[in-house]
């Protein structure tokens, strides 16, 4: 590979390292291409990945095919793409044992035989997920990172913002570029040691950036989800879609000097029970027969509702009732001493939680194979939309789903890969600085929370035509503000997140004042 300092090269760019990124990069890496990484933490491990709790969907005893795609169908409002649904049920159990257990080495937890250990979710008529603990998502992502690390194909840049994708098209210092049909040949990425821009060039990208929640006021997601691969390829003209379909989940954990931390869908799973400030359990009410492990919409919205006929921010989730003190201990390690540090103890009371964003279904729009309408361009993990999730995702879908994409888009880029030289750098100019302001941070700060009001109160939960009016409205003016900000600032990570943050808010809003129709997590009042 080439190592100049200003421009780094390699057949393949991946963008982000959670299990979509990860699973690509360790993929291409083993089938002989050299694999850049840009990874936005200092510490590769600090993606989306590492905060799921719940688990990855396996295979249930008398599991099936058609049972886990009926399932997919149901939560998903039948608004699913069946081909993605028959990759998915097919292909991903196979995945986990292949490549997450003995490609990688993930500990899951195992029954008393030695077999992995599955536990009911809501929503899922199998018990099929397996887990390790309650910190799934980190078991995978450490072992991701051991072998992202050392493996000698992969070429890992840390602490580095993508700011946006390379497509001469738009980039080339040949002008008649344009004529070509748009295609993708690397990023402009900010190295946030030294504050420079760097040109990464490759003959293939992999945007595998993860989610969106950090533009709403609560979430469950990491501070790094700030929609920056929807924003960058949105820029880059790609075609994006069913974003109106937000998933908010039921159940974080509510207090005031707290972040919205998850309380995974897996404690319902164990028996524990919604209740509202008097006590009273009321899923029934809204779901005679799923109650308490109803799909995701319909328990959030549940909430919601009780939360505004009793006037109160929040409803609580009853463990101690239904699930032993010892099986909370060992089952829920990391969700009882989140709580503990707030002072209470799940053992003994009720948890008060609610519903907060939490998954972007839809996103860019990809094919079977991850690849999407530029030329050379993948797109995997919760920034891509395979249509796997239709207008509602099954809980539990989402690692896997990365898994299945990302190992997917490596085996059709290592089939597809041209032979001949990676593009030309000399086409790609060289960064061009805007401006050298340094950027304030209490606008920064003070911006990011407008996004973020307006996006919970207006296109949060239950939205109506006037709300979703009004936030088109406020975020245009917003937009053209830090749009001029970001032309007089020179670059800092927050200022790209800040740019890529209200553009992605704008696609999400936009599809959701398109959309007339409620369905599964757009729903509408008028
Ligand atoms: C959870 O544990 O409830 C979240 C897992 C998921 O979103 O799939």
């Amino acid at each position: 590979m080439n190592q100049q300092p200003e421009c780094r090269t390699g057949d393949v760019l991946v963008i982000g390292c959670g299990i979509a990124g990860g699973t690509a990069a360790i993929k291409l890496a083993d089938a002989g291409l050299k694999v850049m990484v840009l990874a936005h933490g200092q510490n590769i491990n600090e993606s989306n990945t590492f905060y799921a709790q719940g688990g990855i969907i396996y295979r249930g005893e008398n599991d099936s095919i058609e049972c886990l795609s009926n399932d997919l169908f149901h939560a998903g409002a039948k608004l699913n793409y069946p081909a993605a649904v028959r990759i998915f049920a097919e292909q991903g159990p196979q995945l986990v044992v292949d490549f997450l257990v003995k490609r990688i080495g993930v500990e899951f937890d195992r029954d008393a035989t030695g077999n992995l250990e599955c536990i009911k979710e809501a929503a899922h008529s199998s018990a099929r997920i397996v887990h390790a603990t309650d910190i799934t998502g980190k078991a995978i992502q450490s072992s991701l990172g051991i072998q992202l690390l050392k493996h000698p194909n992969i070429d890992i840049l840390s602490n580095h913002t993508a700011i946006d994708l390379l497509t001469p098209a738009h980039h080339s210092l040949d002008r008649l570029a344009v004529y070509e049909s748009n295609s993708c040949i690397g990023a402009y990425a900010l190295d946030n040691e030294n504050n420079e821009v760097i040109r990464c060039i490759a003959k293939k990208v992999v945007l595998a950036t993860g989610g969106l929640g950090q533009i709403f006021l609560n979430t469950s997601n990491p501070a790094g989800a700030r929609g920056d691969g929807l924003a960058m390829a949105n820029r880059s003209g790609a075609r994006i879609v069913n974003s109106e379909y937000i998933q908010f989940h039921p159940t974080t954990f509510y207090h005031k000097h707290a972040p919205r931390f998850l309380i995974s869908e897996a404690v319902r799973g164990a028996g524990a029970t919604l209740i509202n400030e008097n006590g009273e359990a009321f899923m029934e009410k809204y779901s005679q027969k799923w109650k308490d492990l109803a799909p995701r919409d319909v328990v959030a919205r549940s909430i919601h509702t009780e939360m505004i006929r009793l006037s109160t921010p929040n409803v609580y989730l009853d463990l101690s009732s239904y699930i032993s003190s010892a099986k909370i201990e060992k089952k829920f390690p990391s969700i009882f001493a989140n709580c503990i540090k707030y002072g209470i103890d799940i053992r003994k009371t009720p948890v008060p939680v609610t519903p907060a964003a939490h998954y972007n279904c839809g996103g860019v729009l990809v094919d079977e194979w991850g690849s999407t309408t530029i030329q050379n361009l993948y797109v995997v993990g919760e920034v891509a939309c395979t249509g796997l999730h239709g207008a509602n995702r099954l809980g539990s879908s989402s690692l896997l789903e990365g898994l299945v994409w990302g190992a997917r888009a490596a085996e059709n880029i290592a089939q597809s890969i041209p032979g001949d030289e990676i593009p030309a750098s000399n086409k790609i100019p060289r960064w061009q600085a805007l401006g050298h302001e340094q950027p304030d941070p209490v606008l920064i700060s003070q911006d990011m929370d407008s996004i973020r009001n307006i996006m919970w109160n207006y296109v949060g939960l239950v939205r109506t035509t006037v709300r979703l009016e009004r936030a088109v409205r406020e975020l245009r003016h917003l937009e053209s503000e830090i749009e001029r900000f970001y032309r007089v600032s020179s670059l800092t990570d927050e200022l790209i997140g800040l740019r890529n943050a209200i553009r992605t808010a704008s696609v999400v809003t936009t599809a959701a004042q398109q959309n007339k129709v409620s369905l599964g997590c757009h729903y509408r009042e008028s």
